[in-house]
């Protein structure tokens, strides 16, 4: 219950980041004594508007898809296709306590902006100076994270080899699509008011673990092949773009893909038991085959491992749930309480006892979920009934007989 409540405080505090303005940006009539100070961070600020590039008629994902139908057709199951429309986001942007520039990892254009932040009142996130975008494009809003976030700047489209191939202008710029791009938005830690830390340390974990200078960001989750990118051309060298992640999807009918960071391995069950010995049910999890910690990025995230123990007409004995996750407490500083996320290669063992008391046979169920937030989360951002959290990575029955 207490954790529930630590939980259901992260709910209140991280992603509300903070204590009563409103995410309307207002056009504020300065006061003489308001200084206002220029945007410094980096989250702050968007990617400026982007011209379209010369040989193409619009920047949308959708008018890149007309040509590049399979990036395309993967990059809609993405979460960064959702990232504006998923309705945790809209929940919790539309709160009265959400900062500015919440949107700015989330939609990182200007163009898809609706209000321009020039600056800030006393240097109060909560109190920023805006105007309307006259150039803002509702629809580009939609797409999120779309093709143009990464791929257009200065009027270019901008990849890995500079091809005249393309009807587009193309620049090659190597260094601009490295994994510096994912941790950009990936990388974030912060102190912007005492209860509202950021953190998503993906690239810091990646950075500090076994596979820096060896795999990255797009070894993992944009793995190579070869095809044609446009259909008709000559096939080469190309990347898959569907960011498969922790898989849970945002939408119940648009499945993303998974990838999957751990291994799962049932340890074998002790021979010749007798009444009253403890039987030991253990299971080891291995973070594998993740860069990063496991779970990474939003502090919500959580595994559960979830042991029973079951006579054969289902009747419960014994019950064990682990947690792999951070918690956090919020009040009266923002802190970090623990942290077990298991790092890269890191394996544990967990564990259920359980007595023996008679001969009859036993049923051992395990279970493994992937969780992004916990159903008090989704209650109170009045999520729909079918919003998805959580998916079942593992699930086993073992009889044991004596
Ligand atoms: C520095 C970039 C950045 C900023 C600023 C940012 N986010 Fe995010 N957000 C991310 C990334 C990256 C993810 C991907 C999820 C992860 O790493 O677990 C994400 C995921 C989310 C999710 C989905 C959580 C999940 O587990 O699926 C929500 C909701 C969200 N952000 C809300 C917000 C709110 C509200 C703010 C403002 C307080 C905000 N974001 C500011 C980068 C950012
Ligand atoms: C009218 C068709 C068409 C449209 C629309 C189009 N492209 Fe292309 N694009 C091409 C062709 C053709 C190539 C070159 C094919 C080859 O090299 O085999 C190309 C190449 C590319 C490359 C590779 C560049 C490199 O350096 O190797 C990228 C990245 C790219 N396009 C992104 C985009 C994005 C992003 C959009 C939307 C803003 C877009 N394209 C819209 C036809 C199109
Ligand atoms: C403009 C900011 C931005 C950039 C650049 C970016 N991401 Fe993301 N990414 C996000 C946000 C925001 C989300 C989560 C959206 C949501 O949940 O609503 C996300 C989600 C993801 C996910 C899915 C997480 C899950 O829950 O399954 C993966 C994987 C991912 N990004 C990998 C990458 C990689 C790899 C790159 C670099 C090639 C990259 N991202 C570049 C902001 C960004
Ligand atoms: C060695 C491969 C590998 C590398 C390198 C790697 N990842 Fe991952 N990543 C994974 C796997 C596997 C998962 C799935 C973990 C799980 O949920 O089981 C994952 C999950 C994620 C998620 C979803 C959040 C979650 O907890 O599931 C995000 C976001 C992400 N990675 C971003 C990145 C970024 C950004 C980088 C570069 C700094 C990166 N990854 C580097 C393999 C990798
Ligand atoms: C989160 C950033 C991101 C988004 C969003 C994104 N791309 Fe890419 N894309 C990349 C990166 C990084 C590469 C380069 C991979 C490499 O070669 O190392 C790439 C490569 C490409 C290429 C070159 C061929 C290949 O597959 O390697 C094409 C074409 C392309 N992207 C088209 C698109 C289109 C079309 C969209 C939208 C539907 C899109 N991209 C969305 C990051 C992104």
């Amino acid at each position: 219950m207490k954790n529930y409540f630590i939980l259901f405080a992260i709910i209140l505090f991280f992603f509300s980041c903070s204590n009563g303005e409103t995410a309307l940006i207002k056009d504020y009539k300065l006061e003489e004594s308001k200084k206002v100070h220029p945007l410094t961070n980096k989250w702050e600020k968007t990617v400026p508007y982007q011209e379209i590039p010369e040989g193409l008629s619009s920047i949308s994902a959708k008018s890149c898809g007309t040509c590049h139908q399979e990036h395309y057709k993967e990059w809609k199951h993405s979460t960064h296709s959702h990232a504006w429309t998923d309705p945790q986001f809209q929940a919790e942007i539309a709160k009265e306590t959400s900062p500015f520039m919440c949107i700015n990892c989330h939609i990182p254009l200007e163009n898809q902006q609706e209000n321009i932040v020039t600056g800030l009142i006393d240097g109060d996130v909560y109190q920023p100076v805006s105007h309307k975008n006259t150039r803002f494009d509702k629809a580009l809003q939609q797409e999120g994270i779309n093709c143009a976030s990464c791929h257009v700047r200065n009027g270019a489209v901008i990849g890995m080899t500079g091809t005249n191939k393309a009807p587009h202008k193309t620049i090659k710029d190597s260094l601009h699509l490295s994994e510096n791009l994912c941790i950009s938005c990936h990388n974030a830690v912060a102190t912007i008011s005492p209860q509202l830390p950021c953190t998503f340390e993906t690239g810091d974990e990646w950075k500090a673990g076994p596979y820096f200078g060896k795999k990255n960001c797009k070894t993992c989750h944009m793995p190579d092949t070869i095809r044609a990118i446009v259909s008709g051309y000559a096939e080469r060298k190309s990347h898959l773009h569907y960011f498969m992640g922790s898989g849970i999807p945002k939408f119940i009918d648009k499945p993303t893909k998974m990838l999957n960071g751990l291994l799962i391995e049932q340890l074998p069950i002790q021979k010749e038991l007798k009444i009253g010995d403890t039987l030991t049910m253990k299971i080891n999890i291995t973070n594998a085959y993740a860069g990063h910690k496991v779970p990474t990025g939003d502090p919500e995230r959580f595994f559960l491992i979830e042991q029973s123990i079951y006579t054969k007409d289902s009747v419960l004995l014994a019950q064990k749930t682990h947690r792999i996750g951070e918690e956090w407490e919020w009040y009266p500083l923002a802190k970090k309480i623990s942290d077990n996320n298991l790092l890269p290669k890191e394996k544990r063992t967990f564990r259920l006892n359980f007595k023996i008391t008679s001969k009859k046979e036993l049923i051992y169920h395990v279970k493994v979920t992937k969780n992004r937030a916990n159903e008090e989360n989704k209650k109170y951002n009045k999520l729909p009934e079918d919003y998805p959290i959580r998916v079942t990575i593992f699930e086993d029955d073992i009889s044991i007989k004596f």
